[in-house]
């Protein structure tokens, strides 16, 4: 990677075609029609979309090699946690998202190990016991919101690996609050609250924002709640996240203050069920859609021993091929997060001015035809037959923002279909073909998909 001062002679970014919508009635496709956006414009400009004035342009990069060029450049050469300004009401200023630099790589590694490694394989029991929790609840003959489902199955996952919180008023009111708070921005109307700041006016606790003000004020008071009493019980012989981020100490052996702990909890909160979520409502939507797969995967679950289920189910290729296609033709963010450069950088011969906004399209990258042939038909083989590169299929990003979370997800994801599958046979009600919409910053399955609970 070369920056400005090495460069051989480039192309100014200036002689890429530009889109010269407004800015206003982009956001608004964006929000109402966020795939027709991406779609629209890929046609037209093809890897490079470059929106935005010349002064300060925002580029989509749909490129491969460009993607391999952002993601292994010198950190430095970016701003990301400025460009993910828009999660500062959601998460907390000091969130790992929101930070750069020194800041964020302590921050990084003090996330990275509860993950990572053994560590994340002690969660395989939580997952198990919290998916047989929901399953005892659900009747034969029943019809139920697939997404409502995952979502309790999420949360209760996160809350219980991120807190090790076991039932109670904490837990439950918790639980109650996070999804409202999450729900009030999650239609693609109340989604607008993030993207417009001139909606974002407090006008009291009836007016959408203050209500979102007023719900984020109750979640923050729970978790600080249970992070004091944490402290003053002396109670850190948990094995939960809280409780390994509590006794970590930063380079110069300081402990996480109590603010710090509060961003960073609701950070792996939001960021640790909804995404989750999304993805196990489409991979149930994509099996029972498209009936070969349903058969094709229940050939491998008999196999399965009673004793050895949770170690086995993690290493069925099939399945991961299934999770890994799920997140592939609908990736759960349309986009990385973007990187702002903070000088000049040459990317495939271009050169891109500091201040220029990249984003990495994760959606159009993983449907470009000449690396996934046939890319709108669900076909897990493709993942079975050829490995592809980090820059080829990104739907945890990349480059020292890469996702914290990609073991646990794909693990929920493994244990909760099998576990589901092995037990329940399901059948999708109205099977038609489905796009993603807007939820918050992300996309989903819509909401009111359903199944049926056949035998
Ligand atoms: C299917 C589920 C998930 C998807 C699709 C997903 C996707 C992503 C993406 C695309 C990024 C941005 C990477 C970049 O800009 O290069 C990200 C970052 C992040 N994710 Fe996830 N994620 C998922 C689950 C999780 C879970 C379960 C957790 C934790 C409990 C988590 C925690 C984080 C954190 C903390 C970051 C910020 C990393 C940083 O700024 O250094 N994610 N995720």
């Amino acid at each position: 990677m070369k920056t400005s001062s090495q460069l051989s002679p480039s192309n100014s970014f200036k002689s890429l075609p530009r889109a010269t919508t407004s800015s206003f009635l982009r956001r608004l496709k964006l929000i109402f029609r966020p795939i027709d956006y991406l779609e629209d414009y890929g046609k037209k400009f093809g890897d490079f979309i470059v929106l935005g004035n010349s002064e300060t342009p925002f580029v989509y990069v749909n490129h491969p090699e460009a993607i391999q060029q952002i993601f292994t450049a010198k950190p430095e050469v970016f701003e990301t946690g400025r460009g993910n300004g828009i999660l500062r009401y959601l998460l907390g200023e000091n969130s790992i998202l929101l930070l750069d630099g020194v800041s964020h790589r302590q921050q990084r590694k003090l996330l990275m190990p509860p993950f990572h490694g053994e560590r994340l394989q002690t969660y395989s029991n939580v997952i198990y016991q919290i998916t047989q929790e929901i399953l005892q609840e659900w009747k034969i003959g029943q019809s139920l919101l697939i997404r409502s489902e995952m979502q309790k199955i999420t949360l209760r996952v996160i809350l219980q690996v991120v807190f090790g919180l076991e039932k109670g008023k904490r837990y439950d009111e918790l639980q109650k609050l996070l999804t409202i708070l999450l729900d009030s921005i999650s239609s693609p109307l109340s989604s607008s609250l993030l993207f417009f700041s001139f909606l974002q006016k407090d006008l009291g606790k009836w007016s959408p924002w203050g209500r979102f003000l007023h719900l984020k004020s109750q979640v923050d008071q729970l978790l600080i709640a249970e992070i004091e009493e944490r402290r003053s019980t002396g109670n850190l012989s948990g094995e939960d996240i809280l409780t390994l981020l509590m006794c970590a100490t930063d380079e110069a052996g300081e402990p996480m203050t109590v603010a710090q702990l509060k961003y960073q909890l609701m950070t792996l909160l939001v960021a640790g069920h909804e995404t989750t979520a999304s993805a196990l409502t489409w991979a149930i939507y994509w099996i029972h859609y498209q009936q070969n797969i349903e058969e094709k995967l229940r050939l491998d679950l008999p196999k399965l021993d009673n004793n050895k289920f949770l170690e086995q189910v993690t290493n069925l290729p099939y399945l991961e091929a299934i999770c890994q296609e799920t997140l592939r033709i609908y990736p759960i963010t349309l986009s990385t997060f973007p990187r702002i450069l903070k000088e000049p950088l040459e990317i495939m011969g271009y050169e891109f001015p500091a201040k220029t906004v990249l984003m990495p399209c994760v959606y159009l990258v993983h449907h470009r035809e000449d690396i996934y042939p046939q890319s709108y038909q669900f076909k897990p083989e493709r993942f079975l037959e050829k490995q592809f590169s980090p820059y080829e299929y990104l739907p945890f990003g990349g480059g020292n923002r890469y996702c914290i979370g990609n073991g646990l997800a794909m693990l929920e994801m493994k244990i909760v279909l099998a576990t589901i599958l092995s037990q329940l046979k399901l059948k999708l009600i109205n099977p038609r073909p489905l796009k993603p919409i807007r939820r918050g910053l992300t996309v989903a399955p819509p909401t009111n998909l359903k199944i049926k609970i056949v035998s």
